[in-house]
């Protein structure tokens, strides 16, 4: 793991942390090699995230159809103290943080409550870690920043690095129905390894995505302005510029059809027409029919037997759980089940 601060001018209350334990670009072209070399075509969403990709998805999180972000907001508002309090933390370790901006109403929380607080954020995009540690830096004084760039699972491996107060009861969160993305095993896996993380005293925020009623769902991946389909594609830019591919936009649409087996939406993109896309490394060609489906992501959509089942594979249980509306969105607080 190693420190790099260099590049941006930030308080001495931050240090981002690199803690891949793979070589990223190694990865990509194996995850390539992997899912996109035959139909059904696929990738890992986190490929998504580079700076554009973290700017689209925050200005998806402003558009008028997506909900999830609109409810996880308004659930943490109204119940930061009671989480605050039912944790009693002053340190935060988050995964996927990307702009940290719903953990400020957390962070505010813990600050009313404590003389200082330590922020560990990860996610797999160091240009939005920089960002807004600089702006949660400029507004908490009594805030420590330490950034793990990178994936969930190394970053949960390098914890105990940056851990500056091992012995407290630390809360965990994990927001945005990131874990929506991976299937149950995957799922189980990731949870798992936060479950690993976890003492008996430390508490896990989960933000759940929940199953509801078809249009709502593909209004909010399908927005009017076309914001999720700009994110979608910009997946196209980031392979040819890592991979040194040609892949034409123009030739691909975004879909997000809801797909009721395995209660989904799925993000595709698809080819308007037959092309052929060369790419540098690995060095291939891929043959691409007219209407073929790359698959960019799942979003699950749960209902309570399905994050029981995760629960209990990972070995957590609820301690308490807040809904909006018609239970369009839970956040749940999770202890480790020591039983
Ligand atoms: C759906 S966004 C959610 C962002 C934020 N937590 C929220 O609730 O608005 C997912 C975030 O996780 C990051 N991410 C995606 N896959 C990741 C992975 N495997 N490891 C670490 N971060 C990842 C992305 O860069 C992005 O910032």
């Amino acid at each position: 793991m190693s420190g790099d601060t260099s590049a941006v001018c930030l308080p001495d209350r931050y240090t981002r942390n690199v803690v891949e334990t793979r070589d990223p670009h190694a990865e990509l072209v194996a995850d390539f090699r992997a899912g996109m070399l035959e139909a059904p075509r696929s990738l890992p969403p986190k490929y998504f995230y580079d700076d554009r990709g973290s700017q689209l998805f925050d200005a998806i999180c402003d558009t008028p159809e997506y909900y999830p972000t609109r409810l996880e907001r308004e659930l943490l508002e109204a119940n930061v103290e009671a989480i605050a309090r039912r944790a009693g933390a002053a340190t935060l370790v988050e995964l996927g943080s990307g702009t940290s901006r719903k953990t400020e109403t957390l962070l505010a929380a813990m600050l009313r409550a404590h003389a200082a607080v330590h922020y560990v954020a990860n996610d797999v995009c160091e240009e939005v870690l920089d960002e807004s540690a600089q702006r949660l830096l400029e507004r908490f004084p009594r805030l420590t920043v330490d950034a793990l760039c990178g994936d969930y699972t190394a970053a949960l491996a390098a914890l105990a690095a940056v851990d500056r107060e091992p012995a407290t009861p630390h809360l965990y969160a994990f927001l945005g129905s990131s874990l929506g993305n991976f299937e149950d095993a995957e799922a189980i896996a990731v949870l798992r390894a936060i479950r690993s993380a976890m003492h008996a005293q430390d508490r896990l925020l989960l933000g759940l995505d929940r199953v509801k009623p078809v249009a709502a769902l593909e209004r909010a991946y399908n927005d009017a302005a076309g914001v999720t389909a700009a994110f979608n594609l910009n997946l196209l830019a980031v392979l040819n510029r890592e991979l040194g591919a040609n892949f034409d936009p123009a030739q691909f649409e975004h879909r997000a059809p809801f797909v009721s087996e395995g209660s989904r939406i799925e993000m595709h993109l698809v080819a308007r027409a037959p092309q052929v896309v060369e790419v540098s490394e690995p060095a291939v060609t891929l043959e691409i029919g007219a209407g073929e489906v790359i698959r960019t992501e799942i979003s699950r959509k749960f209902d309570d037997a399905a994050i029981d089942l995760l629960l209990g594979g990972a070995g957590l249980r609820r301690e308490q759980e807040w809904s909006a509306g018609e239970s369009w969105y839970s956040l749940l607080l999770l202890r480790p089940d020591t039983d």
